[in-house]
């Protein structure tokens, strides 16, 4: 490109991000209703929205930095105005160059005035060119990244190949994905295609989003003999995220596979578990009220998060004066406190629904539960939803319990009204 200055043919305006400032579409100008996607109206991406996607990826970023302890090269696949590829090299230590790229040449510009007003032509390039001829170019072994951030508007599986390609061996792949009707099942058909795994409409589908981008994630590494190991993962506001590290080798690509399988859930009595194959007429009856089964897969069973890995992202967080400081900070504590428990969880709004029972606070659930000695986890997922080894049999009587004892104190209450009067 020449070196005249561009000047963007739309509105646009300063914002601060992070520790930078950014040249950004001037949303309103873009939007005729209220009920408009502004972003994607755009002639150039921007979702403000996103800062608190783009805040964890800093964290995450410099949490691997920490963790390969030397330095490292990042590609942003897919820039937009560049608000994520400027914000990793200005706000990670340890980043030695980053290289952004976008398909569509107003966003490429646009991006590479960022790169001017924040100092950072030295370590900071913009392609415009497709994804994935900029990521063939960097397949060879001393060309590849140490990350690759994926951040889509859709989902993020036509660039997995060649990204697992232009990654090193230990290297970070952090992963987007905004297509959640597929992913929650509401269009399985285009989960099945896309993502190789079948969706279920559960109240924990956004886990499942997870496990089947995840899935998806570790099977295309695995056709490279790549094992996977997810470091950390969230479900937010619109999308998925996956935060995966690879390591070369048959042995743990193997190890990767061993953990695809599927979830079984029965719409009758909510009773859920996790399978590492199923059978080929289906997945056969519930072991608790012996309904047919629904599934979903395959997809990951295995870890979404790493304890370590999120209290590392924690410590990061807490040295950094984000806008967003707070709310990054209790979904950290959340994903962290998670990672290493069972697959799925429970809504205490959905079981009481089917069992007809009025809803208690989620908090007043997990005690009883752990007073019953079942462990009772809450999930960044859903602010109503428990992760608990409780069978949901077991679930629906402690529920019932928790409902009883509401009724007597409500009557017992009605009783002394009446004795007062
Ligand atoms: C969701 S936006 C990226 C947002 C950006 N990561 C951020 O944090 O602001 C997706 C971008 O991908 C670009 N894009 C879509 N398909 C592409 C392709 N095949 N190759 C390169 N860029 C592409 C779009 O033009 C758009 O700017
Ligand atoms: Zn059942």
């Amino acid at each position: 490109m020449s070196g005249e200055i561009w000047k963007p043919d739309f509105p646009t305006e300063i914002v601060n991000e992070g520790n930078v400032k950014l040249i950004v579409p001037k949303l309103k100008s873009f939007v005729k209703s209220r009920s408009e996607y502004a972003p994607s109206k755009a002639p150039v991406f921007y979702n403000p929205v996103m800062e608190f996607n783009r805040d964890l990826a800093v964290l995450a970023l410099q949490a691997h930095q920490r963790t390969v302890n030397h330095e490292i090269a990042v590609c942003e696949l897919l820039a937009g105005c560049g608000a994520m590829g400027i914000r990793f090299a200005a706000e990670v230590k340890g980043v030695k160059k980053v290289v952004m790229t976008d398909i569509n040449e107003r966003a490429s510009k646009l991006a590479r005035q960022n790169i001017e007003l924040n100092n950072l032509a030295e370590r900071v390039t913009v392609e415009h060119e497709e994804a994935n001829l900029l990521l063939s170019r960097h397949g060879a072994p001393h060309e590849r990244f140490d990350v690759i951030d994926i951040d889509p508007f859709g989902s993020p599986v036509p660039y997995l190949d060649s990204a697992i390609r232009a990654l090193r061996n230990h290297g970070l792949l952090a992963v987007t994905a905004t297509d959640m009707a597929p992913l929650c099942g509401v269009h399985s058909k285009a989960c099945v295609r896309k993502y190789g795994g079948k969706p279920l409409r559960t109240e924990y589908c956004h886990e499942l989003a997870v496990r089947l981008l995840a899935g998806c994630l570790a099977s295309a590494a695995a056709r490279r003999d790549i094992g996977i190991e997810v470091v950390f993962s969230h479900s937010s506001d619109h999308y998925v995220r996956v935060y995966a590290t690879i390591k070369y080798g048959a042995k743990k690509a193997d190890e990767s596979v061993k953990s695809l399988g599927f979830v079984m859930h029965c719409f009758n009595c909510l009773h859920r578990e996790a399978s590492r194959e199923i059978l080929a007429e289906g997945c056969g009856k519930c072991s608790e009220c012996g309904s047919k089964m629904s599934y979903a897969g395959p997809l990951w069973l295995g870890r979404i998060s790493d304890a370590s890995f999120c209290l590392r992202m924690e410590g990061e967080g807490k040295q950094r004066l984000l806008r967003l400081g707070e709310r990054t900070e209790r979904l950290l504590v959340s994903v962290e406190k998670e990672s290493g428990t069972p697959v799925s969880y429970y809504v205490v709004d959905e079981l009481c629904h089917i069992l007809g029972l009025p809803v208690p606070p989620v908090r007043q659930v997990a005690e009883a539960l752990k007073k019953e000695g079942f462990t009772a986890i809450l999930t960044h997922f859903d602010s109503k939803g428990i992760r608990s080894d409780a069978p949901a049999k077991r679930m629906g009587d402690i529920l019932r319990g928790i409902g009883k004892e509401k009724r007597q104190v409500l009557n017992n209450l009605g009783s002394k009204h009446v004795l007062h009067r």
